[in-house]
């Protein structure tokens, strides 16, 4: 099986010519975690240019031997994940160098970086076609259809680093070590972006002292996810979804993510943060921007990138500031036994609900409902499109017929399934609620499918900005929660208490039904197994 993302990169210039990836903040988590093994999925799926060195850069002294004795283990893990064997892991290793400095400004150590690179680009020639491993990109070595010629040595610098050295490490690259002879130079910022309009309108300001918007890429990984990448298709690609996309149908919108643990060592970040600014301002939001959006020109293709976050902007622009009286605050028990948190009396909430409005005519006085939390009972991220009810229904049949439901089912095990009212099976002529559904796994057996990080990685190679969020998207999103959040800290609003592995504050169940969502506690997903007798 030829996969057409493999053959599309194969003919592409860029995929023949020598590529530089540095990873600034190579010791720490992310960059062990997820952009390491990223980059060994895109290496061993072929979709690196064949002339490919990857140079990781922190303050802590290592030689190359140790730095790659550290990675191995997490790039073990990708590898029995991936189905990666020991050689390419290996062979991806010996590609991987690291170089320390005394800070992420310190100019020296930036220049030795530079020589190195150069190094390495006077030496590569032009490449093969690479060598393919096919892993989750199911390929068969296509051949190119032409015969690109390498143009020049492009650079891809990845900021694994806290948000306040971006600067620094921005002023270094600029002044040693960016592309010549016109190649890229392409940086891929993390989150957070700032902790709130100023402090994201600063840094913006500072960053584009050196570089503008064709080098940044700012990451957020929710972008690169399967169900979320989809929306597009499902929505335009569907004459029927499109025709019920709107408040004439639509009766509220709930997008969730809960994480079933807590800080977990990270309560020095989490703890200045808070779960709005972690998850809701960022991930959720830009979900939302993608369930809300009108259709783009295009979706694909030079402009689709543009045409996308030109819609996701008009849809910010039309979001109010979120008011305290339309949020629910929750903090788990224990939260304060994190090492991690110094701050013993903190109240920043590890639980948010949220209500908001995006006053377009499509969505007029639709709530939508944001709700996300560490330490609940499980692990999950969906976004729910709720419908409103059945008209006359309640007179034709003796029980209730619970409100149709598109599930979209981000994470675990995606799937997307509309809950729908059937007659219960036998003698019966009661509404039951069941689902039409496409189970991913069962559908398309795509377990070993590339991760969010991955694709978003292949697509900054790539040039394609639809799955980064540009400056205006940002700015527009601060605009929404800046307010909540400085009235938020300013009144030290005490969050409610819940307990660990619990769904939150018992409370947000009613405050929920309140702002328009019904919940039917009666359903459960079956996700292909058979319903209890006992259920029916
Ligand atoms: P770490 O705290 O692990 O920091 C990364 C590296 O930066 C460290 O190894 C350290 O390297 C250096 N560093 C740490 N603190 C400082 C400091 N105060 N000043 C200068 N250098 C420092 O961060 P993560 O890897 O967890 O995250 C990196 C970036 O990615 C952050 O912006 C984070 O918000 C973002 N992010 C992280 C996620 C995750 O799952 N970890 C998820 C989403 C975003 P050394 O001391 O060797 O120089
Ligand atoms: C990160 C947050 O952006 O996303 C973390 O900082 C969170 O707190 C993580 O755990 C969740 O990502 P995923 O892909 O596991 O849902």
């Amino acid at each position: 099986m030829t996969s057409p993302i493999t053959a599309v990169v194969s003919n592409e210039d860029w995929h023949y010519s020598p590529l530089t990836v540095v990873v600034i903040g190579a010791s720490g988590d992310l960059a062990k975690k997820k952009t390491y093994p990223s980059l060994l999925s895109l290496y061993a799926g072929g979709l690196l240019p064949k002339e490919v060195q990857v140079r990781g850069y922190a303050r802590s002294a290592k030689t190359n031997e140790q730095f790659r004795d550290g990675l191995r283990p997490y790039l073990e893990k990708t590898a029995v994940e991936k189905g990666v064997g020991t050689e390419v892991l290996e062979g991806f290793l010996e590609k991987c160098f690291y170089a320390y400095g005394g800070s992420y400004d310190d100019l020296e150590a930036f220049e030795r970086l530079e020589g190195e690179i150069r190094g390495f680009e006077a030496q590569a020639s032009i490449a093969d076609p690479p060598i393919l491993f096919n892993l989750g990109f199911e390929s068969s070595n296509p051949k190119p259809t032409s015969s690109p010629t390498p143009k020049c040595c492009n650079r891809l610098f990845y900021f694994a680093i806290p948000a306040n050295v971006f600067v620094s490490a921005g002023n270094a690259i600029k002044s040693k070590c960016m592309s010549t002879g016109g190649g890229f130079t392409r940086i891929i910022v993390e989150k957070p972006f700032g902790h709130d309009l100023d402090s994201c309108n600063e840094l913006t300001q500072a960053l584009a002292k050196n570089f503008d918007e064709s080098h940044l890429y700012r990451i957020d990984h929710y972008l690169g996810k399967e169900m979320v990448q989809n929306l597009m298709i499902m929505r335009f690609g569907n004459v029927w979804f499109e025709r019920l996309w709107s408040r004439t149908d639509v009766a509220a919108v709930l997008l969730t993510f809960k994480e079933p643990f807590g800080t977990d060592g990270r309560g020095g970040y989490f703890d200045k943060y808070g779960i709005i600014r972690d998850i809701l301002q960022n991930h959720l939001l830009q979900v939302l921007t993608l369930v809300c959006m009108e259709p783009p020109g295009k979706v694909d293709g030079e402009d689709g990138g543009e045409d996308i976050r030109n819609c996701k902007v008009n849809v910010l622009k039309c979001i109010p500031e979120i008011k305290v009286e339309d949020c629910v605050l929750g903090q788990y028990e224990g939260y304060h036994d994190d090492p991690t948190v110094t701050d013993k009396s903190s109240t920043t909430p590890t639980f948010a609900a949220i209500r908001m409005f995006v006053n377009t005519p499509r969505w007029h006085g639709v709530p939508f409902i944001l709700k996300a939390g560490k330490a609940l009972d499980e692990r999950k991220a969906e976004v729910r499109i709720q419908f409103k009810d059945a008209p006359a229904a309640e007179f034709m049949f003796s029980s209730p017929c619970p409100r149709n439901e598109l599930v979209i089912r981000l994470q675990p095990r995606e799937a997307i399934y509309m809950k729908t009212n059937v007659k219960t099976p036998g003698f019966s002529s009661q509404p039951i609620q069941s689902e039409l559904e496409v189970d991913y796994i069962s559908r398309f057996n795509n377990e070993h499918a590339p991760d969010a990080y991955t694709r978003l990685i292949l697509d900054v190679l790539r040039g394609r900005t639809a799955g980064f969020v540009r400056n205006d998207e940002l700015v527009e999103s601060w605009k929404i929660f800046t307010p909540l959040l400085h009235k938020i800290e300013k009144d030290r609003i005490p969050p409610l208490r819940y307990e660990k592995g619990t769904r939150g504050p018992s409370v947000q169940d009613e405050v929920v039904e309140k702002w328009g969502y019904v919940r039917n506690a009666e359903y459960v997903y079956y996700n292909g197994k058979v319903l209890p007798k006992s259920k029916i």
